[in-house]
């Protein structure tokens, strides 16, 4: 079988031309890794209740990889984040220019739905995926919560709109991944559980982000760090004590719902989640 990682690979974008970076542009942060944490959720709840169609969810893996390598780079942007390391590597703006990588982040983003749409599935199905991932990827979801940041930034937010704002930005996208999971599997009556399930594990995962954020070094984190001192990180405005109490109760919360999972959902969930769930304890 092939590998995620070996699909990705021969499904990069391809854009030949005249133009001397571009089509680098486009690949460079597809190849520079990650962790793909939400290609492994979404195949996760595939090998859990359909295994024989792990190989036929890449595309959707792939499509929602896409979609947030698209955020990152336009993320890091001099206009929103301005950090000039992402994934081990100087970001586009700073390897190539402002335009580079802003283009390179609308093709990332259109190139998602371009993969997803010639997945290997029902039409029905197709449409359910790109309708979950153009959802909660774009003007209600990420983009909504990127809108957020950028734009309250040194204004402190109340606990409950930061929290919308962090739902948004970065627990959308990690619900929507194990949805679809779910949606490819042909089971329905669990997309909205793993849904739930999903924000409340992005927001753990965007605290645990935000407490790397203070802790980290760039060299270990492979983007740039001590970024976040305007922003209304879970840090800024909890503290790191408090942030760190937050994560810990929702890290619990969390195992206990795993604990009552499906057996074969528990034991893919499981597997993948006891390092991320655990995460933010690694810098005490
Ligand atoms: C970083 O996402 C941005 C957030 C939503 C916190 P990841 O931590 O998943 O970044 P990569 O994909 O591993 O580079
Ligand atoms: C960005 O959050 C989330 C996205 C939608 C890209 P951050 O700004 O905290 O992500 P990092 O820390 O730069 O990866
Ligand atoms: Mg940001
Ligand atoms: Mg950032
Ligand atoms: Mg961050």
């Amino acid at each position: 079988m092939q590998t995620f990682e070996a699909f990705l690979s021969d499904h990069l974008p391809k854009a030949s031309s005249f133009h001397p970076h571009y089509e680098a542009a486009l690949q460079a942060m597809l190849m520079a890794g990650g962790k793909r944490f939400r290609p492994a959720l979404l195949l996760a709840v595939v090998r859990a209740y359909a295994p024989l169609l792990v190989e036929s969810a890449y595309h959707a893996a792939y499509a929602v990889e896409l979609l947030h390598t698209y955020s990152l780079i336009h993320d890091d942007l001099p206009v929103m984040d301005n950090a000039a390391l992402r994934r081990g590597q100087p970001t586009l703006h700073v390897r190539y220019d402002d335009v580079t990588a802003v283009l390179a982040g609308d093709a990332l983003n259109t190139y998602a739905f371009e993969v997803l749409s010639n997945a290997p599935f029902a039409d029905r199905v197709l449409v359910r995926l790109i309708r979950t991932l153009a959802e909660n990827g774009g003007a209600r979801g990420m983009v909504l919560g990127q809108a957020i940041d950028c734009h309250f930034e040194g204004q402190l937010l109340t606990l409950e709109q930061m929290k919308l704002l962090h739902v948004n930005k970065t627990a959308k996208l990690i619900a929507a991944s194990l949805k679809m999971g779910a949606t490819i599997a042909g089971k329905r009556p669990m997309e909205e559980p793993l849904y739930a399930f999903g924000i409340d594990l992005g927001l753990l995962f965007q605290i645990q982000d935000d407490i790397l954020d203070v802790t980290q070094s760039a060299e270990t984190a492979g983007k740039t760090t001590q970024n976040d001192a305007d922003k209304n990180s879970f840090v800024t405005v909890l503290g790191l004590e408090r942030a760190r109490d937050e994560a810990d109760a929702l890290a619990s919360e969390l195992h206990e719902r795993l604990a009552r999972m499906d057996e074969c959902l528990r034991l893919e969930l499981s597997a993948l989640l006891d390092y991320y769930i655990n995460r933010h304890k690694e810098s005490i």
